[in-house]
């Protein structure tokens, strides 16, 4: 090996003057670009021949910058590789459309590096059937971690007896298996519901809808998704409530039971005192207990709902909420001390306001024993009718 090394070295010192005296001032396109189809849905290769002009010339470096994209977008992967093949995730729903040039620098130019003109192909998927005869709006629910249903719709214009299929594939499948339990209406298929040995993160799961039908073909439809993106979490459990002091609740709760780690979640807490709207307040990262400042009411309620956070997946669903858990504001513990704080308050208030009825209820009794005085002394029609109402009304507000 070493050797050879030494060998190499040599050769490349009596090659470096005639490298050198022919310096290039122009590359050429590769050749022979053709995009291949494995079959797994979405997944394509790549691949393309080095310039007939650089095949003598072993001392340059020479990469390849590779463009591809749907045909009618704009947004474009742009890859420089020193290899002859690429392998990347692509929508077959459209037409792709690849383009690559040479880039050479070092030792065969002078100065700036050297591109190529573009060489460009266009790659088209089986466009067979009608495009509104595909399964469209394909919908899929990761159930916890530990099952996957995925629900389609039938194309607008798919023949009445279209038969849908779904295939699908991922990096530690050989080949597309299709579903083994397909989710049936009316006795069609409308869904595939996947085992948790199926499920891969953080890499493309494709998805392939295609169908027959006895009255022509019908178009395939394509999908790629990122599984980890897809988690709808079960409903948080086991919620204990505890009334720390008159205005404030210390809410605790356990964890969804499952494959979903505690610091991947978080939570949304709903509370309301009876008769009055839900308040909401969000949890971060995986706590698992708050405190929620409430005001004076008879009785509390919270209902709990969990969803990945934004550290674990770049989206989620949230749960289902949890069962509503209520708290007496007046009951049991420790808090005793402030219920009877409470109690003996209102009883001086109606202790008061009892006083001060009888002492005005006293006065009137006083007021009217005195104007009977008077009268007794001058009678007057329109007094005594006066002290009619007045003993009337007294004895109403006493
Ligand atoms: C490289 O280019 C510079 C100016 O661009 C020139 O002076 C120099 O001689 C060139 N070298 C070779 C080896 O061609
Ligand atoms: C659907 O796609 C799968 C996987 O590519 C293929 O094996 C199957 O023959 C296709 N079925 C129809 C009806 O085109
Ligand atoms: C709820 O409170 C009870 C009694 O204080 C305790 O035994 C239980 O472990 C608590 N539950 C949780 C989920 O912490």
């Amino acid at each position: 090996m070493d050797l050879n090394a030494i060998g190499v070295f040599f050769i490349a010192i009596i090659l470096w003057p005639s490298v050198t005296s022919e310096m290039l001032t122009s590359v050429d396109p590769p050749t022979n670009l053709q995009v291949t189809d494995p079959g797994h849905l979405g997944q394509l290769h790549i691949r393309w021949k080095a310039p007939l002009s650089l095949t003598n010339k072993k001392l340059c470096v020479v990469r390849y910058m590779l463009r591809y994209c749907n045909v009618d977008s704009t947004n474009c992967k742009r890859v420089i590789t020193r290899q002859l093949k690429y392998t990347d995730g692509f929508n077959l729903n459209k037409g792709i459309n690849v383009k690559i040039q040479t880039l050479v620098k070092e030792q065969c130019i002078n100065g700036t590096e050297l591109h190529s003109n573009w060489i460009e192909t266009i790659y088209w998927p089986s466009m067979e059937g009608h495009a509104d005869s595909k399964g469209r709006d394909l919908q899929c629910i990761v159930y916890n971690l530990e099952y996957m249903d995925c629900i389609w719709q039938k194309g607008t214009s798919a023949p009445h007896d279209v038969n849908y299929a779904l295939y699908y594939w991922h990096k530690e499948l050989e080949y597309a298996v299709e579903c083994n339990s397909y989710i049936k209406n009316q006795g069609s298929s409308v869904g595939c519901h996947f085992q948790g040995g199926d499920f891969i993160e953080f890499s493309d799961f494709n998805i392939c809808i295609n169908g027959s039908s006895e009255m022509g073909p019908v178009r395939p439809a394509y999908y790629t998704l990122q599984l980890q993106d897809l988690v709808k979490a079960a409903a948080p459990d086991k919620i204990n409530m505890t009334l720390s002091r008159t205005d404030t609740i210390y809410l605790q709760w356990d964890p969804p039971t499952g494959k979903i780690k505690p610091h991947c979640l978080e939570y949304e807490v709903q509370f309301r005192g009876k008769d009055s709207h839900w308040e909401s307040k969000i949890i971060p990262e995986g706590a698992t207990s708050t405190f929620l400042n409430v005001t004076a009411k008879p009785m509390y309620c919270v209902r709990l709902r969990a969803t990945v956070n934004i550290f674990c997946a770049d989206d989620s669903f949230w749960s289902d909420w949890s069962s509503v858990q209520c708290l007496a504001g007046h009951s049991e513990g420790g808090e005793d001390v402030i219920i009877k704080i409470n109690f003996l308050a209102e009883l001086v208030v109606l202790i008061a306001l009892a006083s001060i009825t009888l002492v005005l209820c006293m006065s009137a009794l006083y007021w009217i024993r005195w104007k009977r005085l008077i009268a007794k002394k001058k009678p007057n029609m329109l007094l005594n009718d006066d002290t009619k109402n007045i003993k009337k009304s007294s004895s109403i507000s006493c």
